[in-house]
């Protein structure tokens, strides 16, 4: 199982993927720039992702908490999520999704 993520420089980077983690730890585990400065507890959008279109409507939806948090950052959009609040299983390899800016 794989997720596929385009970092900063607009270089994409195929992952390893496990049931059970968050797409943040998955992202932070493999070495790319991810600070998820508060480790998941959906307390800092350091871990801003945008998800690919074709991915949205398999996620489930966003809690209040979390577009409250994405709603902190500058750079939300209508694809953004918080990587740590997206627990991976297996209908979900081949993810794709791309590194928002550090603007916190
Ligand atoms: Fe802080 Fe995701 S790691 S909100």
């Amino acid at each position: 199982m794989k997720i596929q993520v385009t970092d900063r420089a607009g270089e994409t980077h195929v992952l390893d993927a496990l049931e059970g983690w968050r797409v943040m730890e998955i992202i932070r585990d493999h070495g790319l720039p991810i600070k998820a400065e508060c480790g998941g507890a959906c307390a800092c959008a350091t871990c801003h992702v945008y998800v690919d279109a074709d991915w949205q409507d398999l996620l489930h939806p966003p809690t209040d908490e979390e577009i409250e948090m994405l709603d902190t950052t500058p750079s939300v959009e209508p694809a953004s999520r918080l990587s740590c609040q997206i627990l991976f299983r297996p209908e979900l390899s081949g993810l794709s999704v791309t590194l928002a800016p550090e603007d916190l």
